[in-house]
């Protein structure tokens, strides 16, 4: 009877020992067929994610918005926002973690095209894949916008002034207006600009699912360097490994990091005294434009529309006059954008390196520090202050003589590309990787436990919000890191394999 027993028990631990969680599911779910492409072990890493980084902001962005909704009323826009952040519960986090999502989002938007663009990813064939993340950039930005216009605080208030005094020396100015803005009045443009929102970000949705299944058709870009730094750069279908479940993990841990840093964020700066964050930085809307405190507030844009918000200031000869300003933008936002839009096009050889690439390659450093970075900074340091031409000159034309001769020396020292193989991990590598995995992964099982106990202590207590922020947020970035850990444990890569 007892040995019987024992066998039983035996053969119980032997069959939960072969269970395989990932297998029984995919038998249920067929996840494993869905049509999506696998990528090779060395891309297991934070440069190849950065559109799934992306893709996760905007999804917090969905979620989010959906709940604010709940309760944004464009008939009261300052005071149901006022209402959010004073009396829902956790509605000051849900706001904050929105705007800094937004901030994510369009900050890896960037990151992602600029990565894109070094690596060569905008050629053949994926010149549709670029063009499409170019218009849902734009997309991007026109939601943040509208989304920042319903706020209803002084600087959203200035904001949506801004940019209908630029759409009034528009060609078609005011039927332009009457179409974002409404045909006047508060809640009628309060109505319109919350309709724009949600319709650019349902664009935003359309043009992800577009853009995602010309990925999944042409699969991720592989390393350059495999393929002779020329298009176009492929992987092998037949060869690719599965998705199922590798890369479904890895997505989830990449969520579950985005999502944690777009809340521990905000939440951080909602703990510092108000009045030691730079309202361009401020987690919470500004005062009401009615209120005192709002005649010392200058009209600041969002942090990323800083740089063309500058190249309005410039007085040269062409930014004067009624449609100046319209003109100032065209040439400091629009034309950019065309570039960007049309660089498949403009550049159409098969060359991979960007030092193969130097014309467009120094256009891209020059639109990274000149145009994004230098002018945003002073956008902030002096907003809204006449800049004369020749402070445009020496602002503008230092910094690009300096990049030509860097550019020059780099191309001149260089001796060009050198193609080869991913370096593969030897088995010992491997399985020294793997232990050490497993270590971290137990301590931050512990970690999580102790978050958790931490969070079940400050939840009743609704004045510990943005301690319950932070904490959520570390939770959600420590389980990320806790399944990335099991991938890599239960799936390891297989050594000498580089395709
Ligand atoms: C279905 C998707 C979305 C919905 C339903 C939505 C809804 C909303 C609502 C109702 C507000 C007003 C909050 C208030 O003032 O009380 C808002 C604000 C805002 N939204 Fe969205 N949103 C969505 C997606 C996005 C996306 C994709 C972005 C940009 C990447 C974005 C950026 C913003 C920004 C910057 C604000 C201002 C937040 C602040 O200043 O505190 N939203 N959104």
């Amino acid at each position: 009877m007892e040995v019987n027993i024992r066998k039983k028990v035996g053969q119980a631990i032997d069959k939960a020992k072969s269970f395989d969680f990932w297998a029984w599911l995919d038998e249920r779910a067929k996840l494993s067929e869905l049509p999506l492409v696998g990528t090779p072990d060395y891309m297991f890493k934070l440069g190849y994610w950065t559109g799934g980084m992306t893709a996760a902001a905007f999804f917090w962005q969905v979620i989010s918005g959906l709940l604010l909704l709940m309760y944004y009323e464009p008939g009261n826009a300052y005071s149901s926002t006022e209402y959010i952040v004073n009396n829902v519960a956790f509605g000051k986090i849900l706001l904050a973690s929105h705007l800094y999502g937004a901030y994510a989002m369009i900050f890896l938007a960037f990151v992602h095209l600029f990565r894109n663009y070094f690596v060569g990813a905008y050629k053949k064939p994926r010149e549709l894949q670029w063009v499409l993340g170019v218009i849902m950039g734009a997309a991007v930005l026109g939601t943040a916008f509208f989304g920042y216009s319903l706020v209803g605080d002084t600087l959203s208030v200035d904001g949506a002034d801004v940019a209908k005094g630029l759409l009034q020396g528009a060609p078609l100015g005011s039927l332009l207006l009457n179409i974002f803005f409404g045909p006047g009045g508060e809640t009628a443009q309060f109505t319109r600009v919350l309709a724009w929102h949600i319709t650019l970000a349902a664009l935003v949705a359309l043009l992800f699912a577009l853009h995602l299944g010309l990925a999944e058709q042409n699969g991720v870009m592989p390393s350059p360097k495999l393929f002779n730094y020329k298009s176009p750069a492929e992987l092998d279908r037949k060869e690719a490994p599965k998705w199922w479940p590798n890369n479904f993990l890895y997505t989830a841990a990449i969520l579950f990091w985005v999502w944690g840093f777009i809340l521990i964020i905000p939440s951080i700066l909602l703990m510092l005294p108000q009045g030691s964050i730079p309202i361009l930085l401020s987690p919470l809307p500004g005062p009401s434009p009615t209120s005192a405190a709002a005649a010392s507030i200058p009209p600041y844009p969002l942090w990323f529309f800083l740089n063309v918000y500058k190249i309005v200031d410039f007085q040269l000869p062409l930014f004067q006059g009624g449609s100046g300003p319209f003109i100032a933008v065209t040439v400091g936002g629009i034309i950019p954008l065309l570039y960007l839009l049309l660089l498949p096009f403009l550049d159409r050889s098969d060359k991979l390196h960007p030092l193969d690439r130097m014309v467009h390659t120094v256009i891209i450093i020059w639109l990274i520090t000149v145009w994004l970075i230098i002018y945003a900074i002073w956008g902030a340091l002096t907003p809204g202050l006449p800049i004369p031409p020749i402070r445009v000159a020496e602002v503008t034309l230092i910094p690009t003589a300096i990049i030509l001769a860097g550019m020059a020396f780099v191309y001149a020292t260089w001796k060009g590309p050198k193609p080869g193989n991913m370096k593969q991990p030897t088995l010992r590598e491997i399985a020294v990787k793997r232990a050490y995995a497993t270590l971290v992964l137990a301590f931050l099982v512990a970690v999580e436990v102790i978050i958790t106990a931490a969070l079940w202590k400050v939840l009743p207590d609704g004045s510990f919000e943005p301690m319950i922020g932070v904490l959520v947020g570390a939770g959600l970035v420590v389980f990320g890191e806790i399944i990335a850990l099991y991938r890599y444990i239960a799936y390891p890569p297989k050594p000498g394999r580089s395709k």
